[in-house]
């Protein structure tokens, strides 16, 4: 597809954090947080969280999912969904690949699975 766009390589983003994704960069109309797990995989969810004006790429990555710095709510980070109160609404996901060694993420697309960047992405 010829929507995605380049975001770096697995390197350039910690394992454990995450990278936001402005829109000026993404044509999308949010900011979007892509992160790296632990577990060595990509995902991308909007960076502001749905309760109130927190970034979720400055919260707490753990396993696969990511925790708001504001009050603490918890978001699946291969869904959305959202695991925790206060927040009530599910964060939106989109579609990350890494492609030839670069981790390219599909803005607007939802996610259906992780990526590993040493896995074979077909399929
Ligand atoms: S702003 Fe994220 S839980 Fe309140």
């Amino acid at each position: 597809m010829s929507d995605g766009i380049d975001v770096g390589s697995p390197e350039e983003i910690e394992e454990g954090t995450a990278r936001i994704v402005e829109p000026e960069e993404s044509g999308f109309d949010e900011p979007i947080a892509v992160f790296h797990t632990e577990t060595g995989c990509f995902f991308a969810l909007n960076d502001i969280c749905t309760h109130e004006e927190a970034s979720l790429a400055e919260g707490w990555i753990e396993g696969e999912t990511v925790e708001c710095p504001l009050h603490s709510s918890s978001f699946d980070l291969r869904s959305g969904k959202v695991l925790g109160l206060p927040a009530t609404e599910d964060a939106r996901t989109h579609r990350v690949e890494v492609e030839d060694g670069r981790i390219v993420l599909y803005p607007g697309r939802d996610a259906e699975q992780a990526v590993r960047p040493s896995g074979p992405s077909a399929g």
